[in-house]
């Protein structure tokens, strides 16, 4: 089954102003490149090579022209402004031409993940309904929450309960079958106006197809919710790739390795960058790969 991936990067933004009165919070900075690159980056570790990014009026001129059509890294991009802010949900409404008869894999612009990403990859294959995560946190009321039974079965989800019934938290990275638009078509707002993720995941829960995978402690799922969560996440990025010396969420390096391009189509886009740090890398790590 066809995997598509949608990237949903619009919203008010109105948590980080004045940050973001400018340049929409998926446009901020972590560390040494726009928020962006990761959720971007995660579809790509994926194996996903057909993405939607859906975005503001406002914002998204500025993701097309910082990402393009997506050809220099071997996958395709397609854009499309959610007029306004009314529902995670909706991704599948604007998005159901571009999904046609596939599955999709939504992340959300502002959810960054580090690791070894074949749980990803596996999920993508497996899925059969809907496929989401599980993340112990210390703050499960800022989230969705999965709560399970004894047996590890689902019985609830909540959106961002007072009291949560478990540390579960569900990180902004979902898969769903190709039923997830007509679900989505038939979704009631919610009181606050919105098509809720969390309902389409109820959806799913009572027909008994959906499917709550325990993302490990392995896995670095970051906020940026806040300007603290934002530097902590720059601080982590920048731990890892000073210590490593190579580089988190690189679309050039990922195409790459994943053989999304060849090498002399690498090499001809990192040629066409400007002469900086980041050209640097590209063309000093591209000896290790064939
Ligand atoms: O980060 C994971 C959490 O994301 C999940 O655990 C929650 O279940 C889910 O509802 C969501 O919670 P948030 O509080 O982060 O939702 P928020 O409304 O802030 O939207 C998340 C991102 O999606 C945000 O960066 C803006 C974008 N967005 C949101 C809405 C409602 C859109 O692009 N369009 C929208 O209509």
């Amino acid at each position: 089954m066809k995997t598509k991936g949608i990237i949903l990067a619009g919203g008010s933004g109105s948590r980080l102003y004045p940050m973001t009165s400018i340049f929409s919070k998926q446009l901020q900075i972590v560390y040494d490149k726009p928020m962006i690159y990761y959720p971007l980056a995660t579809l790509m570790l994926a194996g996903v090579k057909e993405v939607l990014l859906i975005s503001t009026p406002k914002d998204t001129p500025n993701f097309e022209k910082l990402l393009g059509d997506g050809k220099r890294w071997g996958i395709s991009i397609d854009y499309i402004i959610q007029d306004k802010p009314k529902g995670i949900a909706e991704a599948f409404i604007y998005g159901e031409k571009f999904i046609g008869d596939s599955q999709v894999c939504l992340i959300l612009g502002d959810n960054l993940f580090y690791g070894k990403m074949d749980f990803l990859r596996r999920a993508i294959e497996a899925n059969e309904g809907a496929t989401v995560f599980g993340y112990r946190v210390q703050n499960p009321e800022s989230y969705g929450v999965v709560e399970f039974d004894k047996n590890n079965n689902v019985v609830s989800i909540e959106e961002k309960p007072k009291k949560p019934k478990s540390d579960f938290a569900i990180p902004g990275l979902y898969i769903f079958d190709n039923s997830v638009v007509e679900k989505t078509l038939n979704l009631k707002p919610s009181p606050r106006g919105e098509l809720e993720i969390t309902d389409v995941q109820k959806e799913y829960l009572n027909l008994g197809k959906l499917n709550v995978e325990i993302m490990g402690r392995g896995i670095a799922w970051l906020d940026t919710g806040t300007p603290e969560s934002m530097i902590e996440a720059g601080t982590f990025i920048h731990a890892v790739e000073k210590r490593q010396g190579r580089k988190i969420a690189c679309p050039e390096e990922i195409a790459l390795g994943m053989k999304f391009i060849t090498k002399a189509e690498y090499l001809e886009t990192v040629n066409r960058l400007p002469d900086c740090s980041y050209r640097d890398y590209c063309l000093r790590i591209s000896d290790e790969y064939e």
